[in-house]
């Protein structure tokens, strides 16, 4: 028997406890509930914080790094989990450590920011949201907890769940985009992708929906800034996708950077207690974000950090991430009576039940298998699936006179900063992807289809710089080509976290060199290929390329995934899961507004005193849920079973689509409806329902749609209701749509 088991043989010999729960099964049939009970009755004080404690291995920054004395802390049971460590030989050292050395040999938690792929990397999931490939999408965050879990991780923070609206967040890369419906779907596929169907298998990884609540509101898209929202956009918006992520079984929540509504969220009760605990039934444990218990200071919410500490424990935050306040002040809260013990008993025991759910009492060591480990990363399987992701991510937005798909006969003139870019090309939050050679660029993508004879190549300049000696190669070179395809954007330091730009155009010099070839080359097509993480300013480059192909950052497959579209291998279906804008002027800018007690009118947009710019149009560049095709859809007889339902009823909506262009291709069909009066305002239109189908050319199908009550709810103020009227509906490929069809709710 190893030193482990006897110790937990031992713990299992103590009474349980008998508090009443309900009953939790493991897979073996064990009450997990019994056994937790069981060895808290052997922890001291000290030990329940230490559960409460997480600190980062200091293998990647994700904030301030704070001096940590890891090994020492878990050698005396004061760190129950750490994040930013990987591989299987690590992770087990540092297990061993918690087992063999510490009085209980409770198991370390191993937390990381598994975001869109692990080593294997996927595209941005701003990107990924776009490919609307829900099954897809699952797919990418199984992979990526296989990969995770074989390197000996347990616990991914993602996914990230913030809508976002505001450009100007670094971090709307990070979220699945501007839309609750297509939020929440996105947010189930995630939990249940990366956590799995068994969460006591060696490949699970818990998930964590982040960040609560509120986060992508920040004012004035500047990064950890202030967030004020009343009850109609908090519950319309803001939660559905963490209430979706609770509904699939997410076993964690992490708290916000921001304050909401004068209450920093680490510091939040309401949100945490009142909502997630008492008001969803969330049974997981919630997990700080990086030091934000200490951030409760500088917020202007605690005096000091024994404070802090007070107040998140009992605004029901569970683990602190880097702040060290629990480790440094619980114990003496709860020995002067400020906290209660049954908080830190609460907490601590939503902690070890996820290490037993895990089957880490069983075997501490099963993640962390070196053989598993060699065996998985970067699968061929994997690569392969990545490449279908970054074909399925990438959005069309402009196609002119059919510049795209490339043939392979043509020269091509590739110029631009990020054509051999091996390492902007995972994005962000590339986890421990390879940023030095494993991804392959869109050059080499496109080098699998043209030989090389078709292919001159010039950087023309770097991504950032007044640096214009390059222009004068690449003039030359697109002086001897067919079509001038430029690959352009930010660098992957341009969004994410701490991120924020006031100005999101592509940068100066590479705007200089796209206007200089359009100046020199006025009738050749140009064709941009854009990587970046948030939707850009493109008025100009739109006056001048004749096709645009956002790819946003495709990941390790990237360069093949994305010649795939260029080259028509795949035909493009991915639709933007936000807005594109016109300029910042127009920022937030998003499909699903109110209507204003004088809106424009599509006749006369420019009407005065109507809720217009006198120096811009209202609408944006590119639409939510736009994205084109090499082949064209048409959409006819939209039929509704019934013009009016009852409460209990379902309407069954259809529509014929048909594909009357020359390609194959898929389409993401998009049911929007609009509730036309309430008793609190209702958006234009509403996302509720999609659909990806595939359509061989000269094919024509039609597709079905359910709609119940619950598609028609929302929080009028006071509850979840839905209220009788007249709902318009329409089924489309882009969310730049006019109602022509409509039903009534029966009370
Ligand atoms: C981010 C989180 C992330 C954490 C750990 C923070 O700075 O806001 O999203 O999970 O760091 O790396």
């Amino acid at each position: 028997m190893n030193k482990y088991i006897f110790k937990f043989a031992i713990s299992l010999s103590f009474l349980i406890l008998g508090c009443s729960r309900d009953t939790n099964l493991n897979s073996s049939g064990i009450d997990v509930y019994s056994k937790v009970d069981s060895i808290m009755s052997l922890m001291t004080l000290k030990e329940k914080v230490g559960q409460m404690t997480m600190y980062s291995g200091d293998w990647d920054k994700t904030g301030p790094v704070v001096s940590s004395n890891n090994i020492k802390f878990i050698e005396e049971g004061s760190l129950g989990a750490m994040f930013n460590v990987y591989s299987a030989k690590k992770t087990k050292e540092l297990q061993k450590i918690a087992i063999e050395k510490t009085r209980l040999g409770i198991p370390l938690l191993f937390g990381y920011d598994v975001i869109h792929g692990f080593k294997t990397i996927f595209p941005i999931n701003l990107g990924h949201a776009a490919s609307w490939d829900l099954e897809d999408i699952q797919k990418s965050a199984r992979i990526a907890a296989s990969e995770a879990t074989s390197e000996g991780l347990h616990w991914t923070f993602a996914p990230m769940l913030d809508i976002g609206r505001d450009p100007r967040w670094g971090r709307v890369s990070e979220g699945s985009g501007e839309d609750v419906f297509l939020t929440s779907q996105i947010a189930k596929a995630y939990v249940n992708g990366f956590q799995g169907e068994d969460l006591s298998s060696n490949n699970t990884l818990i998930a964590c929906a982040k960040h609560f609540v509120g986060y992508g509101a920040a004012l004035a898209g500047r990064d950890y800034n202030t967030v004020n929202m009343g009850q109609d956009q908090l519950r319309n918006v803001y939660l559905p996708p963490f209430k979706a992520a609770v509904d699939a079984g997410v076993e964690s929540f992490m708290t916000a950077f921001n304050e909401l509504n004068g209450v920093p969220s680490t510091g939040n009760k309401f949100i945490f207690r009142d909502i997630l605990r008492d008001e969803w039934g969330f049974r997981g444990f919630v997990v700080t974000d990086y030091t934000a218990i200490n951030e409760l200071i500088p917020h202007g919410f605690a005096l000091d950090e024994q404070h802090a500490t007070e107040i998140a424990i009992k605004a029901g935050v569970d683990l602190d991430m880097m702040s060290g306040a629990n480790r440094l002040y619980l114990e003496e809260l709860v020995n002067n009576g400020k906290v209660d013990i049954s908080l830190v008993d609460d907490a601590c025991k939503r902690i070890l039940l996820t290490k037993f759910k895990l089957g880490l009492f069983d075997d501490p060591f099963k993640y962390s298998n070196v053989q598993r480990e060699k065996e998985t990363i970067y699968k061929s399987e994997h690569l392969d699936s990545a490449r279908k992701s970054a074909a399925m991510s990438s959005v069309l937005l402009k196609n002119q006179n059919n510049s795209l798909p490339l043939n392979k006969k043509e020269t091509i003139a590739l110029i631009g900063p990020l054509v051999k870019d091996k390492n902007n090309i995972i994005g962000n939050w590339a986890a421990a992807g390879d940023r030095n050679g494993k991804a392959i660029s869109i050059y080499e993508g496109i080098k699998t289809h043209l030989d090389d004879s078709n292919i001159l190549y010039s950087k023309g300049c770097n991504i950032k710089s007044d640096d214009k000696s390059g222009f004068s190669e690449a003039i030359s070179i697109a002086k001897k080509a067919d079509k001038i395809v430029l690959v352009m954007g930010e660098d992957y330091h341009m969004s994410g976290e701490a991120a924020s730009r006031t100005n999101i155009k592509i940068p100066k010099i590479q705007n200089k060199l796209i206007k200089t070839l359009r100046k020199e080359f006025p009738t050749k097509k140009i064709i941009l290929i854009l990587m970046n993480g948030r939707p850009l300013d493109l008025s100009e480059e739109d006056s001048f390329a004749d096709a645009i192909l956002e790819v946003w950052f495709p990941g390790t497959s990237g360069g093949l995934g994305v010649a795939d579209v260029l080259f028509g291998v795949y035909n493009p279906s991915g639709k933007l899961p936000i807005t594109f804008p016109r300029s910042i002027g127009q920022v937030p800018i998003y499909y699903n507004v109110k209507n204003t007690g004088r809106p424009i009118s599509t006749e006369n947009p420019s009407e005065d005193y109507k809720s217009n710019y006198i120096d811009s149009p209202n609408t944006p560049l590119y639409s939510f849920g736009h994205g084109l095709s090499y082949t064209k859809f048409e959409y006819s007889d939209i039929s509704l079973s019934s013009n009016s339902i009852g409460v209990s009823d379902i309407l069954s909506v259809s529509v014929n689509i048909s594909n009357s262009g020359n390609y194959d291709g898929h389409e993401i069909a998009q049911l929007y409806v609009h509730d036309k009066v309430g008793s609190l305002t209702r958006p234009v239109k509403e996302l509720k329902g999609f659909k990806k189908i595939f359509l061989k050319k000269g094919e024509s199908k039609t597709v079905k749609f359910q709609i119940t009550v619950e598609d028609l709810k929302f929080f009028n103020g006071k509850e979840y209701t839905v209220e009788a009227g007249e709902f318009d509906i329409a089924i489309a490929g882009t969310s730049d749509i006019s109602f022509t069809n409509s039903f009534k709710l029966k009370p």
